[in-house]
This record gives C-alpha cells, structure tokens and sequence, in this order.
C-alpha cells in the first residue's frame, strides 16, 4: 500500500501517547473499511520516518493493533490488515448506531395486571437483614449451596405454607427458582415426554408459550365463572391441568368448591394424571377467609404447587417455588442431579431471615389493606357507570375485570383508550381463540396510586363515550 494512505495526524498538544494516537487512526481506518482486509501496512521503519517518530513508538502501536486481532504479524513478511468479520470486538462506528426512531405511545396511566405497588417496600428491613446477610461471617454463602435452594428458606417456605395457604409438606418437597417460568420447563420435562396439558382458556400467557416451546400439546379448556369447565376437561385427552384455583389468571374467578372436588377426582382417577396448582396471588384476598390451596385436599398426592414472590414482594427478585408430590421429586431428583439453584445464595438468605422475622407477614397485612383500599376507590369510580360497566372477580389479587355494553368491539374500545393515553387490557389478548362477545378488560390497580385510578377510569370513559347513570 502506499503509505500516503495513512492519513495519520499527531498531536503533542493531548496527553494521549503518540503510540496510541498511532494505534486509534489504524484501528478507525480498519474499522471503516479505508483500510481493507489483507492490505500490507508500511514497515515499522518507514512508517516512523514518515511520521518522525522512533521505531519503538510504532512497535508499540502495531502491537496493541496484533494483540487486538486488527493486524497480523507474518514474520519476514510484515503486518496485514485482518478480515473485519474475525474480530472479536469493533467498536460501531459513531454515524452507524443513530437509534432507529421508535414511535412512542404516551401512557399516562397504565392498568397493567402486573404492577405491584412500589411505594410501600419496607426498604430499611429489607435492608437490614440484607446487610446481616452481606457479611464476612456468611462467607460460606459464597460457594454453591443445595441444588433445591437452601433448606433455611425452604423451612421458612414450608412453614409459611402450612399456616397460611393449608398446604402441609416438608422443607425438602420444595424446590426454590427463579421465577415461575423458570420452573414450569422443569417440571414439564418430569412429567414425560407423552404428558399432554390442559390449559384454561383464557389464560397465563406463559402457560400456552411454555407447554408449546418445549413441544407438548397444551389443550385449552373454558373458563366460566365457577373456573375450568372440568366437564370439558374430562372430555379431552389431557394428563395434566394447569389452573390457578384461588384467583383464576385472567377471570378473577375463584375455582368453586364443586369443581375443585371434581378436578381432584378427576386427577386420582389414573396415576400418570396431576395438576398443576398456580397459586401466584392469594395472599390478597380482600372478602371472607382465605381459600385454602388444593393441594392442601388431596394430601400432595396429585398436585404441583407453584407459587411466587413476584407479587407479595416484588418481581424484580425472581424468587418462586414449587411443592412437589413424592412421587414426582424422585424424578426430579434424577434428573436434575447435576444442575444448581438458579436463585443467588445472597438472595434466598435475605428472604429467609425477612421471613423468619415475621417481617413477611406484617408486610402482606400492610399490602393487604393498601391494595384493599385501591381496590375499593377502584369500585367506587367504577359503579356510577354501571349497569354499562360492571365489574367481577374482585375478591383477590391486584386486577378485576369489568365488561362494557357497546357498539363497539374489544380492539376498537382498546385503541380509543390507548389514544387518551390509558393502557387497559382486553381479555381476548388472553384466548386462544379471539371472541366477539361482550367486551372485557382486565383492570390491573396494584401499582396505580388512588388519584391515578379514579383520573385513569374518569379518562377511560370520556373516551369510550360512557356517561354516569343520573341516579349515581
Ligand atoms: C398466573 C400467574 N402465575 C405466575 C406469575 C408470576 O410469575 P413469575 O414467578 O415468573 O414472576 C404471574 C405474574 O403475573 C401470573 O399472573
């Protein structure tokens, strides 16, 4: 090449060395293509007398140059440029990576099912056993603990789970993940290759994403106010049922007492048959007592139970856990011998002394009553709109859902919403099949605070065109 090429200007001026000003204009000039794969760059001699600088000076730059793979040294030959596409790193040029405009819808208020409130944490506890926890005396805690996740949460876990939710199994039933996703492909894979899985529809949209991405037939089965139609249920060929009994996900339906009793019938009448129990939110239920897990009916014989912290704490700490039958931590036992917990150490122990504490307890009673109060402004702004809109599945958790009495259908009802900068959630985003029934939303008031709910649902039936009855 000819070493005119070269277009590199020096500057004493900058506290950079003059090797590395060297070094930067080569790596550019590589980078961009000036200088192209295979070209011959000149001799150290040559190119330090046309620069005025010692041989050492470009020794120094065509060495970082080879040792970051931007040049290759053959020996008598001289220095090559290398092929661009074998370089482990090249920094984009600064032209090249102008963000592509994304068009931005404006959300003033957002009903997302899956907001918790954040402004009620108790960050100073929280804090507390978090300090306890990052301490030269819990070294050991920097090694890997028990695959299942360490028997000190899982004994907090067990007891927690027997006072509160009726469910009565051991520390070692429990296996600790990070996240109800992260645990759902686990026990897939033990309950074999020829399970076939029910699924409510509408329903989790992980459910229909997790059982299909891992090949396995998901059968959806209706949901009507009393939850899964097990009548329908008996009718397929389905060896697993997941549902979400105390607060049916995105229904808000409570799994009645008949059909509970007729789905665990229905799980005991042939071995290879169980069911899968999402308890993701029961730990806010608003009206009479709490509504006993199914596990809890069946002795753990036939259910999995899977619940989480992403709603009573928070889901950024992606913590959950799953109980499983006897019969089915044997097989999990053997095949995932060689795996470890996918939750740091650090974490699960924070969690288990915030639980040993009686600091979970106090902080679901206190959420309890907060998201209670959301709840009812949210009733509150809601029924002078009534009987256009009504609501259901208020009972638990941090979402109802309401339906509304129009012209119009779901999407066209969304859109208008969306463009008064209100997100709402229709239900058919949940089927798998759309239907064109009467609209419905799922209307998510967790992480709203009470003057949002009642500005979000006054905005939301401006757009739609939905006055007050006179009398409200
Ligand atoms: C039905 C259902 N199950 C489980 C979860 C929690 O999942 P994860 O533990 O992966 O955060 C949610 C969260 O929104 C949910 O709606």
């Amino acid at each position: 090449m000819n070493i005119d090429m070269l277009l590199i200007e020096l500057s004493k001026e900058t506290p950079i060395p003059l090797y590395e000003q060297i070094y930067n204009q080569i790596r550019q000039d590589i980078i961009h293509g000036k200088l192209q794969v295979g070209m011959k760059l000149p001799s150290k001699r040559k190119l330090g007398e046309f620069l005025n600088v010692s041989q050492t000076t470009i020794e120094q730059a065509y060495g970082q140059l080879s040792a970051e793979g931007f040049i290759l040294s053959r020996p008598r030959k001289g220095f090559f440029v290398q092929a661009i596409d074998e370089l482990a790193y090249v920094q984009p040029k600064k032209e090249a990576s102008k963000p592509v405009p994304i068009k931005k819808e404006t959300i003033d208020i957002d009903f997302s099912p899956g907001h918790i409130d954040t402004t009620n944490f108790p960050f100073t506890q929280w804090r507390k056993f978090a300090k306890e926890t990052i301490d030269e005396s819990s070294n050991h805690l920097l090694l890997l603990g028990d695959p299942h996740g360490d028997i000190e949460l899982r004994q907090e876990i067990a007891q927690y789970l027997y006072h509160s939710r009726g469910v009565d199994c051991t520390p070692e039933q429990i296996i600790i993940g990070s996240g109800t996703e992260q645990l759902m492909p686990l026990v897939i894979r033990i309950l074999g290759e020829d399970a076939s899985f029910a699924i409510e529809d509408p329903g989790y949209p992980l459910t229909h994403h997790v059982f299909s991405h891992n090949n396995r037939q998901a059968i959806p089965i209706p949901v009507d106010n009393e939850g899964m139609d097990v009548d329908a249920l008996q009718q397929v060929d389905a060896s697993i049922a997941y549902v979400t009994p105390s607060h049916q996900f995105p229904t808000g339906t409570v799994l009645s007492a008949a059909r509970r009793i007729a789905l665990l019938n229905w799980a005991s009448m042939e071995e290879h048959r169980f069911i899968i129990e999402d308890d993701y939110d029961s730990e806010f239920r608003y009206t009479g007592r709490p509504i006993p897990a199914l596990y809890g009916m069946d002795n753990g014989e036939n259910v999995i139970y899977i619940s989480t912290f992403s709603k009573s704490l928070m889901p950024s700490l992606r913590i959950a856990y799953m109980v499983l039958p006897k019969v089915l931590l044997r097989r999990y036992q053997d095949a995932f011998i060689h795996y470890v917990s996918t939750v740091p150490r650090l974490d699960q122990h924070i969690l288990a002394r915030f639980m040993r504490d009686g600091q979970f307890s106090r902080h679901l009673n206190r959420m309890r009553t907060i998201y209670k109060r959301k709840l009812q402004t949210l009733i509150d702004t809601l029924t002078p709109y009534a009987p256009v809109v009504t609501y259901y599945g208020e009972e638990t958790g941090m979402h109802i859902t309401i339906t509304v009495q129009t012209n119009d259908n779901e999407e066209c009802l969304a859109e208008k919403a969306l463009s008064a900068g209100i997100r709402i959630y229709g239900l058919n985003t949940y089927r798998t099949k759309k239907e064109t029934g009467t609209p419905s939303f799922l209307i998510g008031f967790g992480g709203l605070t009470d003057e949002e709910i009642i500005t979000g649902i006054q905005k939301l039936m401006a757009a739609w065109g939905i006055s007050k009855e006179p009398d409200s």
